[in-house]
């Protein structure tokens, strides 16, 4: 067995180790998805999962638009679900929501209203003029998932209300427009920090986006509030980004009944946008290209 301080079977004199000694390249993928693995739990994905997640992706974001484009005055949220919930049972998709978690969530979509903060359930809560809601839709398709959300403002709306569902799209937008490889993870929570401070409002830290794609929620945790999570962005990371901004004061409390429902602490209102991202090897591409 030749070792590595022999000479090279090439005869060119050097030893094997300095000339034709094989080599893996250090920066080959599969070794970067071994160290993610290892390290923080991130599944780097393969060219092959990334084109399944893109497909549920693009249908997930198609469903929200979809169902968006129904939410008028004189709606029930539970028509909403009704509505989403066939067009996943069309496309052969399934709604990652439904039967979720403990207790499981008993709806395919959420739909949260003004002062909550996310995780609404659709009911028989009529929308009306100047209600502000979150659509948040997650399908399952062919075991890859997709999950984003977006705000529907109901006809005119007040200063406050309209604010913060503004604030929170350019903390969404913010966020999305320093992702590249090498960006550290933590700098995602200060952009929206920073958006969401010029707008006047506050960063819900309570909930957080994450790692998405073979499974609802994967790590990382992506904390939209500054934090110190340093862990460098890498091509083939899949994650949510989906800020909830606060009109007021940051804090939340879950529904004491349903479990799941999480409202402002003040009363006042809160907006979310989720976008499913794909870290590239030159920057992201989104992969929920939901209409605004
Ligand atoms: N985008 C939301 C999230 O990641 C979807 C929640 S669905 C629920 O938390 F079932 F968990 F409510
Ligand atoms: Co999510």
């Amino acid at each position: 067995m030749i070792s590595r301080n022999d000479p090279c079977w090439c005869q060119s004199g050097q030893k094997w180790k300095k000339c034709h000694y094989p080599i893996k390249p250090p920066d080959s993928s599969s070794d970067l998805a071994e160290e993610y693995l290892k390290k923080y739990g991130i599944i780097l994905k393969t060219p092959q999962q990334i084109e399944g997640i893109r497909r549920a992706c693009l249908l997930t974001a198609e469903i929200l638009d979809k169902t968006c484009s129904m939410a008028k005055a004189g709606i029930k949220t539970d028509e909403l679900n009704t509505y989403a919930h066939q067009l996943h049972v069309e496309a052969g998709a399934i709604p990652a929501p439904l039967g979720y978690g403990n207790p499981p969530f008993p709806k395919s979509i959420c739909t949260s209203l003004n002062n909550e903060i996310c995780h609404g359930i659709p009911g028989p809560v009529v929308l009306k003029e100047g209600d502000i809601v979150n659509v948040d839709v997650s399908c399952i398709l062919d075991g890859y998932y997709g999950d984003c959300s977006k705000m529907v403002i109901i006809g005119e709306t007040d200063p406050e209300r309209k604010n913060v569902t503004e604030a929170s799209y350019q903390c969404l937008m913010r966020a999305i427009s320093i992702l590249k490889p090498g960006v550290m993870l933590c700098a995602i929570g200060d952009a929206i920090t920073d958006c969401a401070v010029e707008f006047g409002c506050s960063v819900v830290e309570m909930f957080v986006g994450h790692g998405v794609g073979i499974g609802f929620h994967e790590p990382p945790n992506v904390p939209h509030h500054r934090n110190k999570m340093q862990i460098p962005l890498a091509p083939g990371m899949t994650f949510t980004i989906e800020p909830m901004i606060n009109a007021g004061v940051s804090g939340g409390y879950i529904d004491k009944v349903n479990k799941w429902t999480a409202y402002t602490n003040d009363g006042k209102p809160s907006a979310q946008w989720e976008h499913t991202l794909l870290i590239t090897p030159t920057g992201c591409e989104i992969l929920t290209p939901w209409k605004r």
